[in-house]
């Protein structure tokens, strides 16, 4: 099996910064983890076993036991900082510099009397973190949610993982239905996430089928996903190399690999390795046969294709 990796793909800065300063933290069991760190099954076991309290996105409301609370690369509100300060915690902050950007590109339109669009998944933590902020704001997953708002003006800015077309389209659907507004758009979709999704783009040229490594859970995972199916490719989400499976690759020679921002150098290289050792069609073909017609002199020849993993 002949596998291509994406030009661009896996881990970004903002989460390989949060991993390295939780690997060295000195007292795990003083810190709860303020939801997930990151969209990986892996890596929160590994965290849990090293003694690291978490609350999961759901009761991130439930005050923390621990002193100490470390806040995401996701990111949280001035408000929740506020009342975690408040209750006396010591926060570990690391929020990701261009989820920052995002905080502040919409703190800015809304005092410039904006009403504030923030394009992304309702419910998604960083989308949370930032809408918390806000007075007056929407949030829109997709161009068919955009309305007729009544404000005068509006400031538009984006989740850091969404698609670049899907805000594009949601932007122009926006200036279309709201032509009697001023509005402002304020681009703030990272650039890890814009390397990895035009990285995508190009290798859907020359591939049969992409799988695409991360967590279930992972939206800019899922959006790399949804990017090569909208390109005409075949693609499927693994956590790891045990989730492979034969039906996705069956009559396929080239496969294209990529990975979520949140996902382990080392995860993506056990599924690669798993995919260079993939038995292709013409391998499987001659196990086959020789299962069929045994080698006259030699009898059933001693073929596995375990022997070729
Ligand atoms: Fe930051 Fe973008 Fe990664 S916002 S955490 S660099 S996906």
């Amino acid at each position: 099996m002949q596998v291509i990796l994406a030009q661009s793909f896996g881990m970004c800065f903002g989460v390989r910064d949060a991993l390295t300063l939780v690997e060295n933290l000195p007292v795990p069991d003083q810190v709860t983890i303020h939801g997930e760190l990151v969209h990986n099954p892996q890596v929160l076991l590994q965290l849990k076993s090293r003694g690291y309290y978490s609350s999961s996105e759901q009761d991130r409301r439930e005050l923390p036991v621990t002193p100490q609370v470390l806040i995401t690369a996701h990111g949280i509100s001035d408000l929740e900082r506020q009342r975690l300060e408040a209750a006396g915690k010591t926060l570990i902050d690391t929020t990701c510099p261009l989820v920052r950007r995002a905080h502040t590109a919409a703190s800015k339109l809304a005092d410039d009397g904006r009403h504030v669009i923030v394009i992304g998944k309702p419910g998604h933590v960083e989308v949370q973190g930032i809408i918390e902020d806000l007075d007056s704001y929407t949030v829109v997953e997709q161009a068919a949610d955009v309305v007729t708002w009544p404000q005068a003006r509006l400031g538009v800015i984006c989740q850091t993982t969404t698609p670049p077309r899907i805000a594009a389209e949601i932007v122009f659907a926006i200036e279309h239905q709201n032509r009697h507004a001023d509005v402002r758009f304020v681009n703030t979709i990272c650039q890890p996430t814009l390397d990895r999704q035009l990285a995508v783009e190009l290798l859907c040229l020359e591939v049969d089928v992409v799988i695409v490594v991360g967590g279930a859970n992972s939206n800019n995972t899922l959006q790399l996903v949804e990017l090569a199916r909208a390109c005409g490719c075949p693609a499927w989400q693994v956590n790891g190399p045990d989730e492979l499976r034969d039906e996705w690759l069956q009559g396929s020679s080239i496969v294209g690999l990529t990975a979520g921002t949140s996902t382990l150098d080392a995860t993506l290289q056990a599924v690669h390795q798993r995919l260079l050792n993939w038995p292709t069609p013409q391998l499987a073909a001659a196990y086959l046969k020789s299962q069929i017609e045994p080698d006259p002199i030699q009898g059933t020849a001693d073929v596995c294709l375990d022997a070729q993993v």
